[in-house]
C-alpha cells in the first residue's frame, strides 16, 4: 500500500529558522512511517502542484542556513473558498493526509479553511515580528533581533566619534517587539512603537536632558509600524541641535543563519506539529507558552490578543539615558 503523506509548506514573510522547522517536520515524519512532501512557494505551489519529495538527505545541511530552502510566496487566490476545495482535491489526488504549514497569520488562516475543507493542517508561527498571538515566541525572532542589535552596535560606534543621534528603522509591520527589546538590550534613549503613544517634546527633552549631563551619542528606535525616521531625525536635529542619520535596516533583518534559540524552537515545533497529524488532528497552532510548546485551535489562536510588554517599555524609559 502506497505511504501517507505530509505535506510542508512555508508561507508570508521569510524567517530565519523555517529551514530547520522544514528539516524537524521531514525527519520526524519520515521517522513516523510517512512520505514527505515539500509544497513549494506556499499556497501557490499547492494550487500550481509544484512539489518535491522530502528525504532525510533533501533537508540535510539546512539547520544553519536563513531562508527557507522550499521557497515562500504570498497566494491572494487562496482566500477563495472555490481556490481551497481545488487544494482539497489535489491533496486527495496526491494522498497527502495532511499539511504542516509554517508563516505568521495569514497562513493559519488558509490552513484554518483547508482544515474546514477537509484536509488536516497544522500551522507554525514563522515570523520575525513576534505578533502571533498564541505564542510567546515565534521562530526567526531572536536571530532578527540579533542582527538588529549587531547593526545597532556598530551605528553607535559611528555616532559616538561624530557625537549625533542615530534613528533606526526596524521591521515590524504591525508591532514594536522587534523594537523594544532591542532598543532595551542597546540601551536606546527612545524607543517608538506602534503599540504606545509618543510624545517627541519629551524625547527632544530628554536628548537635551542627558546632552547637558555628557551624553556623546543618542540611539532612537522605531518600529517600521510608526515608520517617519527621517522625519523623526529632522525633527531631533533642529530641536536639539544634534546632528541626526536616520537608517532603515530593512530586508537584512530576515536574513542570516538562525540562533541556537530559533533552531531549537523550530526543531520541537515541528516535532510537535508530526504528532498531531500522526493523530489524524488538525486546525490547530502549535505554539509556546509558559515554557512549554502546546497547541491551540486555529480560530483561538486567532482571537487572542498579543499583549505588549509594558513593563519592558517602562524599564526601558526609566534606565536607557
Ligand atoms: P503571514 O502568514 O506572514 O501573516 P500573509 O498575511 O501574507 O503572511 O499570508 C500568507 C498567505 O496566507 C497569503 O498569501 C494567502 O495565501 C494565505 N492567506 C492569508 N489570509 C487568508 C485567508 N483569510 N484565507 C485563506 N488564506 C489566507
Ligand atoms: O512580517 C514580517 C515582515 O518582515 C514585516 O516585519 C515586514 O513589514 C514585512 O514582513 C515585509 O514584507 P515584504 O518581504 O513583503 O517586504
Amino acid at each position: 500500500m502506497e505511504k501517507k503523506k505530509i505535506g510542508v509548506l512555508t508561507s508570508g514573510g521569510d524567517a530565519p529558522g523555517m529551514n530547520a522547522a522544514v528539516r524537524a517536520v521531514t525527519r520526524t515524519a519520515i521517522y513516523k512511517g510517512f512520505e514527505v512532501v515539500g509544497i513549494l512557494r506556499g499556497y501557490n505551489g499547492l494550487l500550481n502542484s509544484e512539489f518535491r519529495t522530502l528525504t532525510r538527505g533533501s533537508v540535510s545541511d539546512i539547520i544553519q542556513r536563513g531562508g527557507t530552502m522550499i521557497y515562500t510566496a504570498r497566494c491572494p487566490e487562496f482566500k477563495e473558498w472555490e481556490n481551497i476545495m481545488r487544494a482539497k482535491e489535489i491533496c486527495e489526488r496526491e494522498n497527502m493526509c495532511g499539511i504542516v504549514a509554517i508563516g505568521g497569520d495569514g497562513t493559519f488562516r488558509g490552513a484554518a479553511d483547508l482544515s474546514r475543507a477537509g484536509v488536516p493542517c497544522i500551522g507554525i508561527p514563522g515570523t520575525i515580528d513576534n505578533d502571533i498571538q498564541c505564542s510567546e515566541y515565534t521562530i526567526g525572532y531572536d536571530t532578527a533581533m540579533n542582527t538588529v542589535v549587531e547593526m545597532i552596535d556598530k551605528i553607535r560606534d559611528t555616532s559616538q566619534s561624530h557625537e549625533r543621534c542615530a534613528v533606526v528603522e526596524v521591521m515590524g509591520r504591525h508591532a514594536g517587539h522587534i523594537a523594544l527589546s532591542t532598543g532595551l538590550a542597546c540601551g536606546a534613549t527612545a524607543v517608538i512603537v506602534p503599540e504606545m503613544p509618543h510624545d517627541m517634546d519629551a524625547i527632544v527633552s530628554r536628548i537635551k536632558e542627558v546632552r547637558a549631563m555628557g551624553k556623546k551619542q543618542f540611539i532612537i528606535v522605531v518600529a517600521e509600524g510608526v515608520g517617519g525616521v527621517d522625519k523623526i531625525a529632522k525633527e531631533i536635529q533642529e530641536a536639539t541641535g544634534i546632528e541626526s542619520r536616520a537608517t532603515v535596516f530593512g530586508h537584512v533583518q530576515r536574513g542570516g543563519s538562525p540562533t541556537v534559540r530559533d533552531r531549537v524552537m523550530a526543531s520541537e515545533m515541528g516535532y510537535y506539529a508530526v504528532e498531531l497529524l500522526e493523530k489524524g488532528i488538525g486546525n490547530r497552532v502549535v505554539g509556546y507558552k509558559d515554557g512549554k510548546v502546546y497547541d491551540v485551535d486555529i480560530q483561538e489562536a486567532l482571537s487572542m490578543k498579543k499583549p505588549f510588554n509594558e513593563r519592558r517599555y517602562k524599564i526601558c524609559n526609566e534606565i536607557n539615558f
